[in-house]
């Protein structure tokens, strides 16, 4: 049998109060089905109230400060979300580096401030259309990781593999180009710090509940990170069912 894998839901900039409550709700109507662990990464003002109602259910926040407290208007510091009892944090999603203009130097920073109030980030990686074109997918990989991830660090951390040109396109790589790119992650990683050797590395990018079942198969994919389908409860409950 398969082991369990980890599933992390992106809701992104979506759901108000009572259609993230109907969620988590039906989420805990299915818990028998449930084989798989899941993350859910909801707007920040969600969070509370989410954990504070669903304490089975594991909360991630999209985002963090690298600081604790400060003058940094309209920014949430980890000690913060730490406080409502989020686990996860995602860091250096491609929209946040697209949007926010996040740089690696910031990127380092907040896996840094993560790592150390004993949260579990989920760091996010990935070529966009033209270096893949180009031929670089490794090179881009070996520049996000090696400047960013902390090289004497002993916790746990995740790494999400994302191509950017996947990222709600409805296009996918193939499960053993994933592998490939996997494995190489893993590679590198464990260069920076042989205690990265248990890391696991998912896939996110068009992520659905139909190419899930062969993702999950494999045993070079760790879970996956799924946006657009993780609004649609069932289809959402149908990745976390399969194994
Ligand atoms: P998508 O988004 O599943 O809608 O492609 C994935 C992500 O951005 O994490």
């Amino acid at each position: 049998m398969n082991k369990a894998k980890l599933i992390v839901a992106n809701w992104k900039m979506n759901f108000l109060n009572q259609e993230a409550l109907n969620f988590c709700k039906k989420l805990i109507q299915k818990r028998k089905l449930i084989k798989n662990k899941y993350v859910i990464c909801p707007p920040t003002t969600l969070i509370q109230q989410l954990a504070l109602k669903f304490k089975n259910i594991s909360f991630g926040s999209q985002d963090c400060h690298y600081d604790n407290f400060g003058p940094y208007t309209g920014d949430i510091s980890v000690e913060m979300l730490k406080n409502i009892n989020c686990k996860y944090v995602i860091v250096g999603h491609s929209e946040r580096r697209k949007h926010h203009f996040e740089n690696q130097s910031l990127l380092k920073r907040k896996l840094e401030s993560v790592i150390k109030s004993n949260l579990l980030p989920i760091y996010c990686v990935g070529e966009d259309i033209k270096d893949k074109r180009k031929g670089k997918t490794n090179n881009v990989l070996l520049s996000q990781l090696k400047n960013t991830i902390p090289k004497s660090n002993k916790k746990k951390i995740i790494i999400a593999y994302e191509p950017i040109w996947a990222i709600g396109t409805g296009l996918t790589p193939t499960v053993s180009e994933i592998e490939k790119v996997n494995l190489y992650i893993k590679k590198i990683i464990t260069k920076i710090n042989s205690s990265y050797k248990k890391t696991l590395i998912i896939y996110g990018g068009s992520v659905n509940n139909k190419n899930s079942v062969n993702f999950l198969k494999s045993e070079f994919i760790d879970g996956l990170l799924v946006g657009g389908t993780s609004l649609k409860v069932d289809k959402f409950i149908s990745i976390l069912n399969c194994k």
